[in-house]
């Protein structure tokens, strides 16, 4: 879809971006920006910046950066158009008809008829599972403790044993191609397309919007596969749901009881815990873990009690926090999983469990102990070092000391003694960054030579301080900036000031369309400049000394590429030319 470049810079330049961040995170004032936490990846210190002058955000922890297009497209997980239209909706433009293009109407069209099959199998499970002439699958149900208003409520369903999912779709009218790509058929040359769930009772997979987008079945019996699962589709990604989700985001619950599966979501919604979501036996995802975040500032993890359910909350803890959330992991013993339990202990039990939930640190740590024999002295020591190594996730000084005191009084060994040890271990590791969040979309990380660095800063310069463009714009040119995405942002810049006297950087970024690309020029044009405060002196040496590094570069980069000796003499004169070259800022 595509909007006209100036409706788009008019939906920018009425949302004010200090004013729409702040609608998801608070902010608060530092000299002429506005700092707080980032949102995209894990931090006790403020690193996040809003710059109101250049209407753009940057994190100097994990590098991310751009215009409101950007933030909504990251925080919203949206695409650019979805982020146009939610923004254009916000500050009351209308849109144009959109330009769709061919390709964009076809792919919006095909995805359209999927999601209808889904919605229709999922009547049609339903309604095999309510019929009188096989109660096998609402039996299993009502078997498993199930009333009619949570079957219902999850929409549950049985395929039956003679199928007809796919004359019933043929009915109404769904072409093969169309059936072929909902996942729920498989075709074959000879036999024709056969219904891939048969016999199953069903689980409609629903997205935030309540739309069916897949399907888990299970047998009703002890046959393998227990579960069966649609495959990923055009509207179905695993990685960016969860199952149950749809309900959890209106509980109104302050945290989020994360599950493994399907039953333990529906068991724990007919308990009353309607904020109960699984990640469906796939290993968590952070986009799942983000997605979360949205919602809820904490999870309590009841993932089964087994060996690897233990090994999946370990696998989420570091997750989890690294999309910002609090974590807690609830004790199920002697049970399985959230739905035996609570069969067994009932409901005020497993409310007991929830209350006593221990953070995901102590969990951490009696997990690891258990790997120790204690009455060993050496298997101790190793322990207790292990232990020390792990407080240094605690950024934050206070925190590590709480920590580090209350591991201390559970082991029962002196505070300063592990003290001492996380010290020791802190030394072990000098030099290595100490940090929790591994998800780091750091541009900054990619190594940028010297004169990366310097095109990008006078890049910055230009478009934050657009006056010193009258300075340089007969010395340097875009030709000079020969590397993406550089070039291409110096060409925006040149012709915007030519065009319009001054430059709006979050307007630059306009034309950078995929958050990917946004966020590595916002992360160019956020580099500090010398500011006015700085004697003048000093800032004209550094520009200078940043043309002309430029420039040098530039001319030697084309004296490699010359072919005559003319061109060669030219390039020399230049370079001689470059040594007397003063830009001046003092006067005119
Ligand atoms: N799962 C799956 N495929 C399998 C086994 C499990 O997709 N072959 C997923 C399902 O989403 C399931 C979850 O992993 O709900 C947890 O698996 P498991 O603990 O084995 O099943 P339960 O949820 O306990 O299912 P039930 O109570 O029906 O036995
Ligand atoms: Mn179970």
């Amino acid at each position: 879809m595509y909007y006209p470049d100036e409706t788009i810079e008019e939906i920018r330049s009425r949302t004010d971006i200090v004013a729409f961040i702040s609608s998801y995170i608070d902010l608060k004032r530092r000299g002429a920006n506005y700092v707080g936490r980032c949102p995209f990846h894990s931090e006790k210190t403020p690193s996040f910046s809003v710059n109101p002058s250049r209407q753009m955000y940057h994190c100097f922890g994990c590098g991310t950066g751009g215009n409101v297009f950007t933030f909504a497209m990251e925080y919203d997980n949206l695409t650019f158009p979805e982020a146009v239209q939610m923004l254009a909706k916000r500050c009351g433009v209308s849109l144009p008809e959109a330009e769709e293009s061919e390709e964009s109407r076809k792919q919006d069209s095909i995805k359209k008829r999927v999601l209808d099959i889904q919605n229709d199998a999922g009547v049609f499970y339903y309604s095999v599972l309510k019929s009188d002439k096989d109660r096998a699958g609402y039996r299993y149900f009502t078997g498993r403790g199930l009333t009619d208003d949570t079957i219902r409520k999850f929409g549950l369903g049985y395929s039956g044993k003679t199928g007809g999912l796919y004359r019933y779709l043929k009915g109404k009218g769904y072409s093969d191609s169309e059936l072929n790509m909902s996942g729920l058929f498989s075709f074959d040359e000879r036999k024709g397309a056969r219904d891939k769930f048969w016999n199953r009772v069903m689980f409609p997979i629903m997205d935030v919007n309540n739309r069916v987008i897949a399907f888990g079945g299970r047998v009703m019996g002890d046959a393998l596969p227990k579960y069966l699962n649609s495959p990923e589709t055009v509207v179905f990604d695993k990685s960016r749901n969860l199952y149950g989700l749809n309900y959890a985001k209106k509980s109104r619950s302050k945290y989020f009881i994360l599950c493994e599966g399907y039953m333990d979501v529906i068991m724990l919604h007919q308990a009353g815990f309607e904020c109960a979501c699984a990640s469906l036996g796939t290993a968590l995802t952070q986009l799942q873990a983000n997605l979360i975040k949205r919602y809820v500032n904490q999870v309590i993890i009841s993932y089964d009690s087994d060996d690897a359910g233990t090994k999946a909350s370990l696998r989420a803890i570091p997750i989890l926090k690294n999309a910002g959330l609090s974590v807690k992991v609830l004790d199920m013993s002697p049970y399985k999983d959230p739905d035996e339990f609570i069969k067994n202990l009932g409901v005020d039990e497993y409310r007991n469990r929830i209350d006593n939930a221990e953070n995901s640190f102590y969990f951490e740590i009696s997990v690891l102990e258990r790997n120790y024999d204690f009455s060993d002295p050496e298997q101790k020591t190793v322990f207790f070092n292990e232990t020390a190594r792990r407080l240094l996730v605690f950024e934050d000084e206070l925190e590590r000391s709480n920590y580090t005191e209350a591991i201390a009084a559970k082991y029962n060994i002196r505070t300063d003694q592990l003290k001492n040890l996380v010290a020791k271990q802190s030394a072990n590791i000098a030099g290595i960054p100490v940090s929790s969040g591994k998800y780091k979309r750091n541009a900054n990380d990619k190594k940028e030579d010297g004169i990366g660095q310097a095109q990008a800063l006078l890049l910055s310069w230009m478009a934050g301080e657009p006056g010193i463009i009258e300075k340089i714009k007969d010395i340097i040119s875009t030709e000079d900036f020969f590397e993406e995405p550089y070039r291409r942002l110096a060409k925006l810049i040149f012709s915007q000031y030519e065009n319009e006297g001054t430059v709006v950087p979050a307007k630059i970024l306009n034309n950078f369309q995929n958050a990917e690309e946004q966020t590595v020029v916002a992360n160019i044009l956020s580099r500090n400049i010398p500011d006015d405060k700085r004697d003048m002196n000093e800032k004209e040496k550094v520009l200078n000394e940043i043309v002309k590094r430029i420039r040098k570069q530039s001319i030697d980069r084309m004296t490699r590429n010359v072919t005559k000796l003319e061109e060669l003499q030219n390039l020399m004169i230049m370079r001689a030319d470059l040594q007397k070259l003063h830009i001046s800022l003092q006067d005119g």
